[in-house]
């Protein structure tokens, strides 16, 4: 039980530091959140036409949720290293510094893969790629990757991924209703686009 405590605080700890918000300001363009769909995350930053402060965004959100798992799994073993990299996510969505109001948990989820189960990493990245390049637009991509990521770990016997990804997944689809919305009526922002803030 000791173990669970530390995995769950040590990921929501690490998960909850906003780098998007972060970097954003600190390169000077002010609040992100004022900007295109008004999230913390790569996506966003990448429509402040800064393509590197997008990029490292996508590298620190990515790289916190697989530390995260990482020393989790180092010292404590595997299924708490999972449980970190979840609670990462968790931690990017809901940070206690923003009122709980946080991001969408794209980054943190290829983070938590990487570092768990690269196979399942590299297929939802290719899910993610390919709907995203077709689509032209990063939540369809999010939304195509988080929704098969749990089949393809259960495909390959990785159970217990499986149901990590499962509880990310759903989180990640809750924090897309507004995308989720916008996608239906056919307003969701391509990527590259700097576009207003989306009604
Ligand atoms: O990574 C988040 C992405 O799926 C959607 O971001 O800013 O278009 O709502 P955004």
């Amino acid at each position: 039980i000791t173990s669970i405590i530390i995995a769950l605080l040590g990921g929501y700890a690490l998960g909850s530091i906003p780098f998007g918000l972060v970097i954003a300001r600190l390169f000077g363009q002010g609040d992100i959140r004022a900007i295109g769909s008004g999230n913390i995350g790569a996506t966003n930053v990448l429509r402040t036409g800064r393509k590197d402060l997008a990029a490292l965004t996508l590298l620190l959100d990515a790289g916190k949720a697989g530390i995260a798992a990482l020393i989790i799994n180092h010292f404590l073993g595997a299924p708490f290293g999972l449980m970190a990299g979840a609670a990462a996510l968790i931690g990017h969505c809901f940070p206690v510094w923003l009122k709980f109001k946080g991001g969408k948990g794209v980054a943190t989820f290829f983070g938590a893969l990487l570092a768990t189960q690269w196979q399942v990493f590299l297929a939802a990245a290719v899910i993610w790629l390919l709907t995203a390049f077709i689509s032209r637009m990063s939540s369809l991509g999010a939304l195509a990757a988080a929704g098969t990521a749990p089949f393809v770990a259960r495909y390959f016997g990785f159970d217990n991924v499986a149901m990590m990804a499962a509880v990310m997944a759903v989180i990640i689809y809750v924090r897309h209703h507004e995308n989720i919305m916008r996608i239906i009526k056919g307003t969701e922002s391509k990527i590259g686009q700097k576009g207003a803030k989306p009604t």
